[in-house]
């Protein structure tokens, strides 16, 4: 066990202090935890393998998932990456800072475990102050998966990356909430076209507009370049139900039948009502917003409870966000599921 430093930090306005002693702790090796505009992520020297290797460690994160890196500049890219195409060069001047990490192929420099033995590298530029001021005085990039230990939800407050990973690493820099949510877009660039490996805030519809047409990773051929998503993901302890379509009544009899075998936790849009001493609710707006910035701390607020079940119900058709968005949100409610049901299918 080490001792983990928890540093409050304005996020307009971060200390100059705690910034400096938290690159201090990256340029020797040392792990920081710091907030991004999607959730908060694990830090490390991307071209220092020892300390690479040391966030595999922490999370307990199987060797063969690579890391996205972080960077604060366009030298700190080109310090990464090679051949940078034209549609990579749109996209970044596009989205960059913001939630769109880009498969490019990698330089020696970054070290191995960063890609997991592929030839490419994901880099992103985060939009968030902290972020970009930690990787600046770092002055160099910044390898940072989701601070979350392997397999639970990720962290979108600094006091869930403490439970997760307190005693583990060195530092964690607590910016509050983030305010995206869910991670970001992944789209692999040495693929032509570019492919969506993981969908997030920037949508295919805002990408096509300005690269044109992009594939979506369905085949398994394409699966297998991102190998984080065969992993299972963002799972609580709990069981997960997924209800894809369903009324007011049909939940409210599902969690109230689901309450005879065990506790059960509910989170959705639809004010469920139910008087039981083992049976809790956590409420949701019906935006695709909504959900992201809310469902991964909903989530693990409700398994601490210690249901046996958790039913999650799926942001309604006629729920707000583009549709690109609503598809993101949509890819992690069922990631967290293990089983998913449909009123209409039941009856
Ligand atoms: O929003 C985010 O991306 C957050 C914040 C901290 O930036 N980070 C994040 O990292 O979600 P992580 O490690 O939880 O997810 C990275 C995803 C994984 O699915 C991984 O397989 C994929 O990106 N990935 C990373 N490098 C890759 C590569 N070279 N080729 C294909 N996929 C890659
Ligand atoms: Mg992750």
């Amino acid at each position: 066990m080490i001792e983990t430093l928890v540093a409050q930090l304005d996020p307009q306005a971060p200390a100059a202090s705690e910034i400096a002693r938290a690159a201090r702790l990256i340029q020797n090796g040392g792990l920081v935890a710091f907030p991004t505009e999607t959730v908060y992520g694990l830090g490390a020297d991307a071209l220092n393998e020892r300390a690479v290797k040391r966030i595999f460690e922490a999370k307990g994160r199987p060797a063969d998932n690579p890391l996205i890196v972080h960077v604060s500049s366009r030298e700190m890219l080109e310090a990464v990456a090679t051949a940078l195409s034209p549609k990579t060069e749109a996209l970044a001047e596009a989205f960059w800072p913001g939630p769109l990490a880009l498969v490019l192929n990698r330089r020696s420099a970054v070290a191995p475990s960063v890609s997991a033995g592929l030839e490419t590298v994901a880099v992103r530029m985060p939009a968030n102050r902290i972020a970009l001021e930690l990787i600046e005085q770092a002055g160099r990039p910044v390898a940072a998966p989701s601070a979350n230990a392997s397999g639970r939800p990720s962290p979108t407050l600094a006091a869930h990356v403490l439970a997760d990973l307190g005693g583990r690493i060195e530092m964690i820099l607590d910016g509050g909430a983030t305010n995206i949510g869910i991670e970001s877009t992944v789209l692999d660039m040495t693929a032509d076209p570019p492919v969506i490996l993981r969908p997030g805030w920037v949508t295919p519809e805002k990408l096509a507009r300005v690269i044109g047409e992009v594939g979506q990773a369905r085949a398994s051929r394409q699966l297998r370049r991102s190998p984080g998503t065969r992993h299972r993901h963002y799972s609580p302890r709990a069981r997960v139900v997924l209800i894809e379509q369903g009324s007011r009544p049909f939940i409210h009899s599902f969690c109230t039948e689901l309450l005879k075998t065990g506790g059960v936790g509910f989170i959705g849009h639809t004010a469920v009502d139910i008087d039981d001493a083992s049976f809790s609710a956590a409420r949701l707006g019906n935006s695709a917003a909504d959900y992201a910035a809310s469902i991964y701390s909903a989530l693990r607020e409700l398994d601490r409870l210690g249901p046996l079940t958790i039913v999650v119900e799926a942001i309604a058709e006629n729920g707000a966000g583009e549709s690109g968005e609503i598809a993101a949100v949509m890819e992690r409610l069922r990631r967290a599921a293990s089983e998913i049901v449909r009123e209409s299918l039941l009856r």
